[in-house]
């Protein structure tokens, strides 16, 4: 249920009823840890890094991040609101990518609690002792190294997470390298293309100078790049909100086996391909994406699956398929260039061919709890800078599947729990 966009009373009975849910909340989640036998709620160098909690704890941490996250902001007041945060996402920013392109949560000791003096690590990573101590002190308020005694800097848990998965590296060089630089060419690009419609025309291909038709263009050439956003889409299935389970969930029943053959477009790294292969052996799969994105893929080809390098611009080599499947692909693109894309494939559907489109449908404005609000708004705007493109709600996604043809019919669109990704099933009927 939203609150934070709902007119209270009096803000101070609103931070009373958000205080009780933090209270309400910490205590549920403090009685779950107590009887699994787990510490309590700590970043900490020794508190594990990864905790799933049942569905009706875990319904009680989200309530408390939101009622955290509003409280924080009732008691920090408008004016501090406007000016903090900016500087506080640069620092953040920053010194993430500074902890790891010096690699110190390696020549940090991992196992010990003492840590390690700021003189031998600023030998081991070769950069001045006291600048090392002022970039590290600037990230302690936000949960990165400590001081266990003075002059000693030691792990906390979030940069063991640091150490020990490398897709968080992915994560941070995506942001600081792409978004943070392509975020900053919004204006210049809507200055000049107000109409925010061509993919070549965004804040990132304002940022690099132009010359490439979209960001996918200009990422196959650019190798180490295709690596690095490989690398994010793998994060990302790892976020149970982005799972492979969700899809072959919502799988439609009669399209399970039998020599179903479906088309991937856009498959990437065939993780999701594989995953329904494995759930649905009788499957024949084709995982369809750019030469360099297939590259990158480390294709390990298997089962009924195979990998073929196509432009989903180009017409679909592959004809009389069974299914077409586009999971997380269409948000990256401008209505008119999801038209174009759908067009390309009509000369190889036949009557009843379906189009499974599994992707992210934003719900209406204010009606979600302010983390996920914040979470939505953040990949919607994160796809304007990046592609000139949105996360359309469910009457967008309606309009620019039968504008591109009306022959395209929307059978079904379903919301699988837990998911971020949603279901849209077309079906073909000339
Ligand atoms: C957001 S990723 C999604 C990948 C995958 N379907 C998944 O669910 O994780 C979008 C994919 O579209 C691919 N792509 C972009 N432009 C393409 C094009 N013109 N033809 C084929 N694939 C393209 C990208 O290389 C990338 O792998």
């Amino acid at each position: 249920m939203n609150g934070h966009c709902v007119p209270m009373a009096s803000e101070t009975s609103r931070a009373a009823h958000l205080a009780q849910i933090v209270s309400e909340s910490t205590a549920k989640i403090k009685a779950y840890r107590q009887e699994e036998g787990l510490p309590p709620l700590s970043l900490g160098p020794d508190a594990p890094l990864d905790v799933k909690y049942p569905p009706h704890v875990e319904q009680g941490r989200r309530a408390l991040i939101d009622a955290s996250l509003e409280l924080g902001d009732l008691a920090t007041g408008p004016v501090e609101l406007r000016l903090v945060p900016g500087w506080a996402v640069m620092t953040m920013f920053a010194v993430t990518q500074f902890i790891f392109d010096f690699d110190i949560p390696h020549h940090v000791p991992l196992t010990t609690a003492e840590g390690i003096s700021y003189d031998a690590l600023a030998k081991r990573v070769h950069v001045g002792p006291a600048v090392l101590c002022q970039i590290l002190r600037a990230g302690m308020p936000y949960h990165m190294f400590h001081e266990p005694r003075p002059g000693h800097v030691a792990h906390t848990a979030t940069t063991k997470v640091m150490a020990s998965r490398p897709l968080i590296k992915d994560w941070t060089g995506l942001s600081n390298d792409v978004l943070l630089p392509d975020a900053a060419g919004l204006t210049e690009a809507l200055q000049k293309e107000p109409a925010a419609d061509d993919p070549a025309k965004t804040g990132f291909m304002f940022a690099r100078g132009g010359g490439e038709p979209g960001m996918y263009m200009y990422l196959e050439k650019h190798p180490e790049q295709v690596r690095q956003f490989a690398g994010v889409m793998g994060a990302f299935q790892q976020d149970e909100a982005y799972a492979p389970r969700h899809l072959i969930e919502s799988w439609p029943a009669d399209a399970r086996g039998g020599g179903t053959k479906l088309v991937d477009l856009g498959g990437s790294t065939g993780i999701v391909a594989f995953a329904l292969a494995d759930a649905f052996p009788g499957l024949e799969i084709v995982v369809q994406d750019l030469p360099g994105a297939l590259e990158a893929a480390q294709v390990r080809e298997g089962k009924n699956l195979s990998f073929m390098p196509h432009d989903f611009f180009n017409e679909q080599p592959v004809k009389g398929t069974d299914l077409y499947l586009f999971r997380w692909v269409l948000h990256n693109w401008p209505d008119a260039h999801v038209q174009r894309i759908l067009r390309a494939f009509i000369p190889s559907l036949k009557p009843g061919t379906r189009v499974i489109i599994f992707d992210e449908i934003m719900p209406p404005a204010g009606s979600m709890s302010l983390s996920v609000e914040r979470n939505q708004r953040n990949s919607d705007f994160g796809m304007l800078i990046l592609f000139n493109s949105k996360i359309r709600d469910v009457e967008e996604w309606k309009q620019v599947i039968n504008e591109a043809d009306q022959r395209f019919e929307v059978k079904d669109v379903r919301y699988p729990a837990d998911s971020r990704l949603s279901f849209l099933e077309i079906i073909w009927q000339p």
